[in-house]
């Protein structure tokens, strides 16, 4: 528990010292004190040298840097009943996520300055997590997005090359390419190729979310990662490729010389749900864009995430009502939350000793911070800021409702028992999260992106 000392000498009254923490660094689990003054690491030590406000003992527990989610959808303007950023930084603090990037895909879509702006200005005060918001491609506005580069609170521009929920699409190459050439910063893509996509729905029935899968189907997101990729090179700009799901991208994340510009994103839930049991037991609650498929690419997923062509993992935290989700399939609106899962299930993974604690961080701080390039975020480190998560390893609880943050109130892993599960969050050293309660007021921040470098390592 958190025990308040008198004493404090320097000047931050919010300075904290996490005490006898196993902290994940550098592939290694290490005792050692956490000193956070003015939202900052000071120290890393086994011995802290300055005085904190605040004492919070942490012995029997393991710190990690505090997650960044590359791909949430919050809702909010527009669509509140299903989340708000407020609910969702509810989520992702009691998941142990700490800084998300957020998608323009609301109503109205995130496709201006203004409407940008106005995501921010709602966010302060509200979230309880630091943010970036992105802006939505469109036909004609790749000029107005490229005056929000290097603006606080801006996460680059996100391009639909294929529909999905929402309005949003870029779906020639004309459009990807003309967004391409505005702006330095990385690109978000959903990479579906939407001429395909149109082809399957009118060829394949939809008669039930097993469909999914076949009515948007693996060689769609293949064509739309070439096509992408191929503008790559032409225009020389770092792209991130979202949600990757098939062992056919994977390959040309692999091969092709376009994917040194590139990096890549996983979901969980493409990492541990597979077609046909998902359909099965889930049914419409599993249907996402782009699908879970089968066995054979949810293995593939992994192996390339261990060999690093896949860069990090990112939710796609797509929460819809579970009224909107009983609609008959293909009624029924694609996605599932995944903020307050992310860390509990890897955690989960790390105990069925399919991943380590050392890849989790790599996974969820380092990479997508370097990836994106936020500043001041990514890893337990001095000079950084003080985001950590601190984990219970031994805690095997069940998920169950009443432990569900996002207003949507269902996680497609309800029911699960997981071992490992996130007891504290605390962000730029105020804690936010402890002992299953939200704690104090929403602090969080809009965090700058910087310009991408032009080779991540190991591409
Ligand atoms: O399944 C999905 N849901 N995929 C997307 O690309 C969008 C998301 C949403 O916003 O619901």
């Amino acid at each position: 528990m958190t025990l308040p000392t008198p004493a404090v000498s320097g000047a931050d009254p919010h300075s904290l010292a996490i005490v006898g923490a196993q902290v994940v660094v550098l592939d290694e689990l290490r005792e050692l004190d956490i000193g956070i003054a003015d939202g900052v690491v000071q120290e890393l030590a086994p011995t802290l040298q300055q005085t904190y406000a605040q004492t919070l003992h942490a012995k029997g527990l393991v710190a990690l840097p505090g997650l960044i989610d590359t791909q949430v959808h919050l809702r909010e303007p527009g669509l509140e009943h299903k989340e708000d950023l407020a609910t969702g930084s509810n989520a992702a603090a009691a998941g142990g996520v700490t800084t998300f990037l957020e998608m323009p895909n609301t109503r109205p879509p995130t496709t201006t300055q203004a409407a940008w702006h106005d995501k921010v200005q709602r966010a302060i005060g509200r979230s309880r997590v630091d943010f970036a918001f992105y802006a939505g491609a469109t036909a004609d506005n790749a000029d107005e997005l490229r005056g929000l580069e290097g603006r606080p609170g801006h996460a680059g521009t996100k391009i639909f090359m294929g529909s999905s929920t929402g309005t949003l699409l870029v779906a020639d190459d004309a459009g990807v390419r003309t967004h391409l050439r505005a702006g330095r910063m990385r690109v978000a893509v959903h990479a579906e190729d939407e001429t395909r996509l149109r082809a399957l729905q009118r060829a394949v029935p939809a008669t039930r979310p097993h469909d999914h899968p076949e009515r948007r189907d693996a060689e769609a997101a293949a064509i739309a990662v070439r096509r992408l990729l191929d503008l790559c090179i032409e225009t020389m700009r770092p792209v991130h490729v979202l949600h990757v799901t098939s062992a056919d991208e994977c390959e040309l994340l692999r091969q092709h010389p376009g994917r040194r510009l590139a990096t890549a994103e996983v979901t969980p839930q493409h990492l541990l749900l597979s077609a046909p049991d998902c359909y099965d037991r889930l049914g419409n609650l599993a249907v996402m864009n782009p699908p879970i498929r089968t066995e054979d690419h949810r293995q593939a997923l992994w192996a390339a995430l261990r060999d690093g062509t896949l860069t990090l993992i990112g939710t796609d935290h797509a929460p819809h009502t579970l009224a909107e989700k009983a609609r008959p399939y293909p009624d029924c609106p694609s996605g599932m939350p995944g903020l307050q899962t992310l860390l509990p299930l890897l955690l989960d993974q790390a105990d069925k000793g399919t991943c380590s604690l050392a890849e989790i961080a790599r996974w969820t701080a380092q990479r997508p911070a370097q990836a994106f390039q936020i500043q001041g975020k990514g890893g337990l480190v001095p000079g950084l800021d003080g985001d950590v998560v601190l984990c219970d390893l031994a805690l095997d609880a069940e998920l169950t409702p009443d432990r569900v943050q996002s207003r949507c109130g269902w996680s497609p892993f309800l029911g699960q028992r997981l071992r490992g599960w996130p007891r504290y969050t605390v962000v730029r050293g105020q804690i936010v999260f402890a002992e299953g309660q939200l704690v104090g007021a929403p602090i969080g921040r809009p965090v700058k992106l910087g310009k991408p470098l032009a080779i991540m390592p190991g591409r």
